[in-house]
């Protein structure tokens, strides 16, 4: 996707294959600044800290960084230590078991001296992929939205097709394009009149820095709110649908999201808005049946709930590439008061309208996914 009209991607390799570039998103929408990562270390403590950050990008990331493990070390031994050093930085997407799964079950099957520059092609080979997916996404999101907006009544048709988002799915989240996102990026290229309502998603405000950053880039009309706010546009008839990505789909549809998803979803059942959520194959755990119950929710540091980072008020920095800004952190608590920060939660799929995937649009239950996925 575009920043300052040139496109770019949210991860690659550097020309000798000897390290890996990202973006560093704890700086977005401030500072855009690319990082380099040539080791498993760094690249753990990339995604553990959040420098990547996103279901799909996570997986492309622990990809890569098994690819460096092995130019340093391609023994047995080495590749499972390295799989489990990558696997305990965040447990709740499921992306990044997929994508380090692929890439093991490859290389263990080839003599040691094959195995990084094989790594190297399975990762490129699932990045390509997650671009492809995302797109695909949002061209079944476009038909979806267009449909919906012909079914507004005619009133409604004055203003743009109003969608609400929580967290980022965009383009950042991913490799390109996002998943919640394609499909509000594919509508706006068609020349559809939309406008995002983009929930902050405290604590660490990935709606207000990073999905108002890809909006504004794209030339997206949205409006950042507060994560409380939902609920009372939609009660107002000023949301036309919800979408949001996932970080891991069990097979019955349940759906786990950035914390505040579920809220999302009750205001919008309430409301008789529907809820879309959007999401690549790579997201679908298969051997979950029960969201709620199984799958491992991330707690967070609570400092990321007692304090808050941002851009000093007073700063000139003008958040053109390549230049520094003064970002600091502000703590909002009193001293003593803890804090509590679940990443994420799940929404039952009753509450969820339909999934749109790479594949199509589907019910989200069971039997919604096989009808999908059934065959490969
Ligand atoms: O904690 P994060 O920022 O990695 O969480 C991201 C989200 O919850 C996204 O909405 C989700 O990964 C889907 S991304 C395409």
């Amino acid at each position: 996707m575009n920043i300052d009209g040139k496109a770019w991607r949210t991860i690659g390799v550097e020309p000798h294959g000897e390290a890996i570039w990202v973006i560093d998103q704890t700086l977005l929408p401030h500072q855009f600044q690319l990082r380099l990562l040539s080791d498993l270390a760094q690249v753990a403590e990339a995604i553990r800290t959040m420098v990547v950050r996103g279901a799909p990008l996570i997986g492309v990331s622990g990809a890569y960084g098994l690819m460096l493990a092995l130019q340093q070390d391609p023994s047995d031994a080495a590749l499972a230590q390295a799989f489990d050093t990558l696997l305990a930085t965040r447990p709740t997407a499921v992306n990044l078991r997929w994508a380090l799964e692929r890439v093991r079950d490859l290389v263990l099957a080839l003599p040691e001296a094959q195995r990084a520059a094989a790594a190297r092609q399975e990762a490129d080979a699932i990045a390509d992929q997650d671009v492809a997916m995302c797109e695909a996404i949002g061209d079944h999101g476009l038909r979806l939205f267009q449909q919906l907006e012909a079914a507004r009544p005619s009133e409604r048709r004055e203003q743009p097709f109003q969608v609400l988002t929580h967290c980022n799915a965009g383009w950042l989240a991913t490799v390109d394009w996002g998943t919640a996102l394609a499909p509000i990026y594919k509508a706006h290229r068609a020349g559809m009149a939309i406008h995002v309502w983009v929930d902050e998603t405290r604590p660490r405000n990935q709606g207000a820095s990073l999905t108002a950053f890809e909006l504004a880039r794209e030339g997206v009309p949205h409006t950042v709110i507060v994560d409380n706010a939902g609920g009372h546009l939609m009660q107002r008839g000023q949301v036309d649908a919800v979408i949001v990505g996932t970080d891991r789909t069990s097979r019955n549809g349940d759906v786990c999201n950035k914390i505040g998803t579920y809220l999302k979803a009750l205001a919008a059942h309430d409301n008789g808005v529907p809820f879309y959520v959007a999401l690549p194959a790579s997201t679908i755990d298969w051997t979950i049946s029960d969201g709620l119950a199984e799958i491992p929710i991330e707690a967070r540091s609570a400092r990321e709930v007692t304090h808050i980072q941002g851009r000093l008020a007073s700063s000139t920095a003008t958040g053109a590439i390549g230049s520094t800004a003064n970002i600091d952190s502000v703590q909002l608590t009193p001293d003593g008061s803890d804090g509590f920060n679940p990443a994420f939660d799940v929404t039952p799929a009753r509450l969820v309208t339909a999934l749109i995937t790479e594949r199509g649009v589907a019910a989200a239950s069971e039997q919604g996914l096989l009808s999908l996925y059934q065959s490969t």
